[in-house]
C-alpha cells in the first residue's frame, strides 16, 4: 500500500517537473524528455491484481535490436505531449512495416498473412488473448530472424508460441522433434515448422498446413527428403509407403476419417517407434490403430506398418504382391487366349468350315 502511494508520489512529482519545463506545444518529444521517468529503474507501476508493471526503458533497451536508429516517439507515436494522460496504446508495428514504406523497413508483406490467420482475426474480435506482432517478436529487443537473440528465431520460436500454448509445448518439449531442436538440430521443425509463421489457421480450417489431409503433405517436406533423413539414419520412404497405403490412398481421395501420419504417431508427442511412450511402440499399436479399428488385437497390428512390397525384406507381404503380380498377369493370358480361340471358332463357322 505505502508503495504504491510512494509510486504515485514520484509519478505526480515527476509530472510536475516535466511539465515545468516542457508543454505540449513543443513540436519534438525526444529521448531525454521520456527518459525523466522511464529511465529510473525502479521507474514502475502496481497493476490492480497487485502485480508489477515494469517501465523502466532507455535506449540502451533498443541497443543492437534492428530499430536502434529509431526514437521513442517513432513507435509510440501516439505520445504527444508529457506528461502523457493517458496510457500510451500499443504499437501497431504496421504503421512502418508495409510494402512501400519510406521509412527504411524491409519492403515485404510477407507478413500480411498474419490479418488473415487464426491470431489476427481473434484480435479483429476483441480477443486481447491472442497475439499482435510484438508478442511474437518482442518488443524493444527485436532482431533479424536469423539472429540467435530473435524471439522467434528457429530455436527459441516454440518458447515464444510456448508462452500461451502452455501445455502443447510441454508436450511437444519431450518428443524427438523438440528434444533434437533442444540440441540445436536445426533440421527438426519447432511449431512454425509444421504450422507456418504469420500464416497460422485453427487446425479445423481447411486452409491449415496441419488439416487432415495436409498433415501427410507437411510431414513429407522433411521425412520425404532423403538428403535430410539419411543423416539421421531414418528411412525416407515412410511417405510413399503410407501414399501407397489403404489409409493413404482414401486421405489423397479426401477422406478425414482414415488414419494420416498424425493420428498413428501423435501430434506434439511424437516419440522413435522403441521409445516405450511412442504411440507406434509395438506395445503401443494395437490401441493406436483401436481408437478407429474396435477391437483390434495384436494380431490385426502384427507386422510392420510402413511396407514396400517391391522390398523382399517385407517378406510374406512381398511374395504376396508377387504371387498376385504373376496370378493376374496369368489370368490375363488365360483371357486373351480365350478371347482369340474363341474369335477363331466364329470365323471358321461364318466360313462354313
Ligand atoms: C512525467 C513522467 C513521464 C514521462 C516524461 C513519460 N512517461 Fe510514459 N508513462 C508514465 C507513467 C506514469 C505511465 C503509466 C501510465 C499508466 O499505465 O496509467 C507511463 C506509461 C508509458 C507507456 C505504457 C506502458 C504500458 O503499460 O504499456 C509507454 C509506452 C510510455 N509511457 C511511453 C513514453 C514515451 C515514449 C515517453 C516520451 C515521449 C514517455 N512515456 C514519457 C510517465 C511518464
Ligand atoms: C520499434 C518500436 C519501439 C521503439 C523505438 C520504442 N518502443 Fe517502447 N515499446 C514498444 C512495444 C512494441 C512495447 C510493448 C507494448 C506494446 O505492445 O505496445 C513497448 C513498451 C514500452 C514501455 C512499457 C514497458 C515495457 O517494457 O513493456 C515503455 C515504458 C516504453 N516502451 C518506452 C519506450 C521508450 C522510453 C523508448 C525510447 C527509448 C521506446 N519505448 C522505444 C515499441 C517500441
Ligand atoms: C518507426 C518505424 C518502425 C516501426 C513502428 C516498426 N519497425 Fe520494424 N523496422 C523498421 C526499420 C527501418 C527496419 C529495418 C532496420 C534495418 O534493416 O536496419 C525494421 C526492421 C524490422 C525487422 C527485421 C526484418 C529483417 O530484416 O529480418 C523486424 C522483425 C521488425 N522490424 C519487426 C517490427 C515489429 C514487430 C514492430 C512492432 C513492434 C516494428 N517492427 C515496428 C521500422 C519500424
Ligand atoms: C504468431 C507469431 C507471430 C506473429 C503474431 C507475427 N510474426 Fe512476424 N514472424 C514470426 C516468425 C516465427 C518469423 C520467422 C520466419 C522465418 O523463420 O523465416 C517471422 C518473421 C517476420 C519478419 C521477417 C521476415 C519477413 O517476412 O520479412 C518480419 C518483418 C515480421 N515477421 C513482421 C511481422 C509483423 C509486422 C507482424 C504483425 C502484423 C508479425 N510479424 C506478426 C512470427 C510472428
Ligand atoms: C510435427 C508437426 C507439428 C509441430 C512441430 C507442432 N504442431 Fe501443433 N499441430 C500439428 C497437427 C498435425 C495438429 C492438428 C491436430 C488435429 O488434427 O487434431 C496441430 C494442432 C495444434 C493446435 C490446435 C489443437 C490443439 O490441441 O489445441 C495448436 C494450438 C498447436 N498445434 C500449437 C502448436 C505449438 C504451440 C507448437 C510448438 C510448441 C506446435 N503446435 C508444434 C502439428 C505440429
Ligand atoms: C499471446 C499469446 C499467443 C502466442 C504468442 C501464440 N498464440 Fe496461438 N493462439 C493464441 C490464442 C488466444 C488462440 C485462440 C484464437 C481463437 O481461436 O480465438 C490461438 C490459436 C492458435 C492456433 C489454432 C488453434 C486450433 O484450435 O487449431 C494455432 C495452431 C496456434 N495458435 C499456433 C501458434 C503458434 C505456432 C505460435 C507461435 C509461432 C503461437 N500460436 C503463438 C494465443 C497465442
Ligand atoms: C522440419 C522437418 C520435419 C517435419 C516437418 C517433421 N519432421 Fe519428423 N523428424 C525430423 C527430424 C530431423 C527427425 C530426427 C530427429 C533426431 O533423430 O534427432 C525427425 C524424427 C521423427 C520421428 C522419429 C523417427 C526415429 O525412428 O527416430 C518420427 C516418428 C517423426 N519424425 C514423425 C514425424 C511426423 C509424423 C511428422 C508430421 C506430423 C513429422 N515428423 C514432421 C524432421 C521433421
Ligand atoms: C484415425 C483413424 C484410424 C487409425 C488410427 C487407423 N486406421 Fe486403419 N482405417 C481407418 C479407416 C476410416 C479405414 C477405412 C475402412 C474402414 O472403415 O474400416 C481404415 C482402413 C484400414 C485397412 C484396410 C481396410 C480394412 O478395414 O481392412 C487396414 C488394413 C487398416 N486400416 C489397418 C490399420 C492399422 C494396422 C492401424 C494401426 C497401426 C490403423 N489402421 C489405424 C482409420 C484408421
Ligand atoms: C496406420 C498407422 C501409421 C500411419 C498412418 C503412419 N505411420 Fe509411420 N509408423 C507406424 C508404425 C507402426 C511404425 C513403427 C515401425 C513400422 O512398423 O514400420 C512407424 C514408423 C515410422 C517412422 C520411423 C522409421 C524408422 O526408420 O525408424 C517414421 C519416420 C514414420 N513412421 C513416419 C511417418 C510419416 C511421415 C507418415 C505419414 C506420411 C506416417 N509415418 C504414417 C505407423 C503409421
Amino acid at each position: 500500500m505505502r508503495g504504491k502511494f510512494l509510486a504515485a508520489g514520484i509519478f505526480i512529482a515527476l509530472g510536475v517537473v516535466a511539465q515545468g519545463f516542457w508543454t505540449p506545444a513543443d513540436a519534438k518529444v525526444s529521448l531525454e524528455k521520456c527518459t525523466i521517468c522511464h529511465g529510473k529503474p525502479e521507474f514502475r507501476k502496481i497493476l490492480v491484481d497487485g502485480k508489477i508493471r515494469d517501465l523502466f526503458a532507455t535506449e540502451d533497451s533498443l541497443k543492437g535490436s534492428v530499430h536502434e536508429k529509431k526514437t521513442c516517439v517513432d513507435c509510440h507515436f501516439d505520445v504527444s505531449e508529457i506528461p502523457h494522460r493517458q496510457r500510451p496504446k500499443r504499437v501497431t508495428c504496421t504503421h512502418c512495416h508495409y510494402k512501400g514504406n519510406a521509412e527504411g523497413a524491409p519492403q515485404s508483406d510477407a507478413y500480411l498473412e498474419y490479418f488473415g490467420s487464426v491470431h489476427g482475426k481473434a484480435i479483429a474480435k476483441g480477443n486481447t488473448k491472442a497475439p499482435l506482432c510484438q508478442d511474437c517478436h518482442g518488443s524493444h529487443a527485436i532482431f533479424k530472424v536469423k539472429d540467435p537473440g530473435s524471439h522467434v528465431s528457429r530455436l527459441s520460436v516454440a518458447e515464444t508460441c510456448g508462452r500461451c500454448h502452455i501445455e502443447i509445448y510441454a508436450q511437444y518439449k519431450t518428443s524427438i522433434h523438440g528434444v533434437a531442436l533442444a540440441r540445436g538440430i536445426t533440421e527438426a521443425p519447432a511449431c512454425t515448422g509444421c504450422h507456418g509463421e504469420h500464416k497460422i489457421y485453427d487446425h479445423k480450417d481447411p486452409k491449415s498446413s496441419v488439416y487432415a489431409t495436409h498433415v501427410a503433405e507437411q510431414c513429407s517436406t522433411c521425412h520425404a527428403s532423403v538428403l535430410i533423413m539419411s543423416k539421421f539414419g531414418i528411412e525416407a520412404e515412410q511417405v510413399a509407403t503410407y501414399q501407397n497405403s489403404f489409409h493413404g490412398v482414401a486421405s489423397g481421395f479426401g477422406s478425414r476419417t482414415v488414419a494420416n501420419c498424425a493420428s498413428c504417431h501423435g501430434i506434439h508427442d511424437i516419440r522413435p517407434p522403441e521409445d516405450p511412450l511412442s504411440m507406434v511402440n509395438p506395445k503401443n499399436v494395437p490401441t493406436t490403430c483401436g481408437k478407429c479399428h474396435p477391437g483390434a488385437n495384436p494380431n490385426f497390428a502384427l507386422g510392420k506398418m510402413h511396407v514396400d512390397s517391391h522390398s523382399k525384406e517385407s517378406g510374406i507381404i512381398y511374395y504376396t504382391a508377387l504371387f498376385f503380380k504373376y496370378l493376374t498377369i496369368g489370368t490375363m493370358l488365360a483371357l486373351i487366349a480365350h478371347i482369340f480361340l474363341d474369335m477363331y471358332g466364329r470365323t471358321r463357322r461364318l466360313r462354313g468350315e
